[in-house]
Parts: structure tokens; sequence; C-alpha cells
């Protein structure tokens, strides 16, 4: 009895009769067969209905033919268990972003407006094709010699070097050794990342992911997923509808060493409350001093401040303090490339042979889950990226996206302010990017989304994009009614 790390004076002792039944049973419910030893026939019929298989030390010619048979009906017994059976299934929460637009688009209120668009929208309230996206798709489709051929592993290496370039800077990539892998969207790179530090950074099983609250409702479960353990750190005060630095400063100066802190790097989603230079720059110092890990996530550079420069800042300060990383890059919302699912894993390191190591373990990841990247939309940013004129005019692109969500902000304040409507809602414009955190309660949204058809989520998320020259009076009507009476 050497697991139970107890010896039985008599094999009849109560405990030891307890711990046999307890191990029996806890082997039989993972579809295990469970067999005993016993000296005799008698104490073989005994046991016989507890076990699958016995084995008698004594005379086990005489009573062979018997056990036979009680095994055999024990095996029958237990194989429908070991069968999956589809109809016990638990149903999974369901994605209310999804649910949400799912109702949007089965609504026919002709006033029905979408405020929760994950998707960038033009004025039209239509996805936004770039020019500079459509003219390098036309190039690439119009090559005689173009191959639909699978990437390798690591995905399109020239790309992985220009969107290196984009998040982490020139000199980074020219002096630094980034280890890079191409991955499905901005989603691919969190997972892949999680796996990676799951794998190599948590060995003992005991590294936290911190995550911020609020955050894009996708963090917790892609880390969770990854079999970590996550917790959530400050980010925003709903009193000021600002940014809650105090608190988020707090949080990560009391962390665990090692512990893991995923950050958006710029147009926070959902609050749309980043932290400024200064900040970033004492976060990076705490982050150094107390041994934590940056898990950089960028799915909107450029939307924040129309600048792709700019919005890596974190990212700079990050790098430039020596920080241990991992940059999560998506290409969907800034280059209009949803579908085809862009996006990249970088992560930088001391030396080349260091990066060997890393890029060689994201390759074997990446084999064993979805074996190469898509090739397309990889194809196509490459294009875009390594052609001067084209880069230019995609960097003028971002602009134009990030300035129309910033009048939008503009004017639905006017709007509100026009109406004499009780809040202030100046935190509307200081928010930036895709998205602002109104404030309005979750009664106020649903009522939003019930009564007004303007749909929104319970936070009171509103995605700016879904504003339109057109619909922004009335959404401001709604707001100022939802305030005023509910
Ligand atoms: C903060 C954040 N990270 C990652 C993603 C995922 O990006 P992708 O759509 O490229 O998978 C999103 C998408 O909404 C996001 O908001």
């Amino acid at each position: 009895m050497s697991i139970l790390n107890y010896a039985p004076a008599r094999h009849d002792e109560p405990p030891f009769l307890e711990a046999l039944d307890r191990i029996s049973t806890a082997a039989k419910r993972h579809g295990k067969f469970v067999g005993i030893l016993v000296s005799d026939g008698v104490a073989a019929k005994k046991t016989a209905e507890l076990y699958d298989i016995i084995a008698v030390g004594g005379d086990v010619k005489a009573i062979s033919g018997w056990m036979g048979g009680h095994v055999k009906a024990a095996k029958a017994e237990s194989l429908p268990s070991k069968r999956l059976d589809y109809e016990v299934l638990p149903l999974p929460k369901p994605d209310t972003m999804f649910e949400l637009l799912a109702r949007f688009d089965k609504d026919t209120d002709p006033r029905k407006v979408n405020l929760a668009p994950g998707a960038y929208r033009d004025d039209n309230g239509l996805i936004w094709l770039l020019p500079s996206v459509k003219a390098a798709t036309a190039a690439i489709i119009s090559l005689p010699t173009y191959e639909h051929q699978y990437l390798g592993i690591q995905g399109h290496v020239p790309f992985l070097r220009q969107a290196a370039r984009l998040i982490l800077g020139d000199v980074a990539v020219e002096t630094g050794h980034i280890a890079s892998l191409q991955t499905s969207g901005g989603t691919g790179a969190c997972h892949t990342g999680a796996v990676f530090l799951k794998k190599f950074h948590d060995v003992g099983g005991d590294v936290d992911v911190f995550i911020s609250n609020p955050s894009w409702e996708n963090h917790h479960a892609v880390f969770q997923h990854a079999d970590f353990v996550t917790r959530s750190y400050r980010c925003y005060n709903a009193k000021t509808r600002s940014l809650d630095f105090a608190g988020m400063k707090a949080d990560v100066d009391t962390a665990r060493r090692g512990s893991i802190f995923v950050l958006h790097v710029c147009a926070h989603n959902p609050t749309g409350c980043d932290p400024t230079d200064e900040q970033w720059d004492e976060l990076s110092r705490i982050f150094k001093r107390k041994g934590l890990y940056a898990f950089l996530d960028c799915a909107y550079q450029g939307f924040a401040t129309g600048d792709l420069v700019r919005d890596k800042y974190a990212v700079e300060a990050f790098l430039r303090e020596g920080v241990d990383m991992v940059v999560a890059q998506s290409f969907s919302k800034i280059a209009g490339l949803y579908g085809e699912r862009l996006g990249a894993l970088h992560i930088p390191c001391r030396s080349e042979f260091a990066k060997v190591r890393v890029v060689e373990q994201l390759k074997a990841i990446n084999r064993r889950e979805v074996s190469v990247a898509p090739r397309f939309g990889a194809d196509i940013m490459y294009h875009v990226l390594s052609d001067e004129a084209l880069k230019s005019q995609w960097i003028s692109e971002v602009k134009i996206m990030s300035d129309r969500l910033s009048d939008m902000r503009r004017r639905l304040v006017a709007e509100l302010q026009r109406l004499n409507t009780s809040c202030n809602w100046e935190h509307i414009t200081k928010q930036r990017g895709m998205f602002s955190y109104t404030g309005l309660t979750a009664e106020q949204s649903r009522y939003m989304t019930d009564e007004c058809h303007a749909y929104m989520p319970p936070s009171g998320r509103l995605s700016v994009t879904g504003l339109t020259t057109s619909n922004v009076e009335y959404v401001a009507r709604c707001m100022d009614h939802v305030v005023r009476h509910t």
C-alpha cells in the first residue's frame, strides 16, 4: 500500500478497505480496469463485485473458469462508458458579442444601428477595402507565376521581417534578435504566445497571467485555454471614466516575480484609455525591477493617434528597458484583412543562439496545431509593406480611419451637448481608438439595444466605427433619452 503511504496491520481494517474503495472508484471513473490479488476462492467471491479482474494466489486453476466469466462481464459493462456521448456535452457560454451581432442582423427596424462592430466601417457603414490593399491584391493576382503553395512552417519570412519593423522598429530588427512566427490573426498570436509561455516560462505551474479589467472579451479565454490561471489588474476608473493608472501601477508592483501582464499597446479595447508615454516609461521600469513578463497585444496600431510610430511607444519603452516580452500583432483592423487571418508573434531574444531556439520551438508548436499559416494575406501585406509608394499610401489610409473615428467622437459629443444631456460626455473625446466606454449602465445599454435598436453590449462599450454622419444624431438622441429616463 505504498501509494497510501500506509501499511495495514490486517487486510480488513476499515481505513485500508476505504482507501481501496476510493482508488478503485476513481480508476473506474477514468475508464480503467481494476484488479486485486487475493489468497483464496472465498475472498475472490467476496471481492468479485468490486473488481474487474481478480488474481488468486492459491489454486488458480480451480476457479479460473468462474473468474473468466466475471472478467468478461466486467469488461463488457465498462465498454459503453468509454463511448463519447455527444448528447451529454454541456453547452459552452455563448459569445455575447457574436450573439448581439446576430440579433442585429435579424432586426428589420429601419432605424437600427450597429454600435458593436469589431471591424472598421466607413461612413457608409461598410467594411472598408483599403485602396493600397486592393492594389496589392490586384498586383498579386495578375502575376502569371503566382502560386497557391503552402508557406513554410514559420510563415512568410520576408513579411514577418516587415511586420517586426512596423511594431518593434528598424533598430530592433537590425540589431536585435527577433524570433517571429506568422499566426492566424491577433488571436492566433495571443494563443501561440500563451502556449509558448506555458510550456517554457511556467515550468513550475505557478505563473499567473494578469489581464486588464476590463479587456477584450477573449483574453481570459485564450489564456485559460492554454492552461493558465488568469487574474485581473486595474486599468479603468469608472468614476472619472479614464485610466486608473494608480491602480494599474499598484497591481503591477505587487505581482509575483515572473507574472505575465497582458497589456494593450494602444487604443485599449474596450475602454479607449491608454497610458501616456511617461506612464509607459514608469511601467516598463517596474516590470524590469520586478522581473515581470510583458505580453504586448497590438491590434490597433495607428488607430489611437493616427500615427503608426507614435502608437508603438509602449513597445519601445519595454524594449529600451530590456523587459522580457512577447508581442502579438494583428493586421485585421489596420489593413482591413479580416478573413485572411493575418497576424504575427514576435519575441525579442538576447542572442542569435537564443533566437534560433525560440523560432524552432514556435515552429514546433505551429506544426502541431495548424501546420502553417495562411498565405494570401501575408503575400498582400508583404507587397504593401515592401513597396515604398504603397506603404505610404497605406500609412495615410490608417490615418484616414483614425481621423474618422476621432471625428465621430467629436460629432457625437457635440450632438449630446446640443441636446443638453445632463451628463458630461467629454471622456468620449478623450478616449481613443475604435472603442469608447460610454459609462452607460447595463440597463441603459439594454434599453439602447431593445428599445432604440442601437445595439451595444451591456458594458456600455460603444464601437465608434458604427457611427456615421447619417446616424450620429439618432444615436445621440437615444443616449440622451436613456440617461433622462432610466
Ligand atoms: C485587443 C485585441 N487583441 C486581439 C484581437 C484579435 O485580433 P484578430 O481579429 O486579428 O484575431 C482583438 C480583436 O478584436 C483585440 O481587440
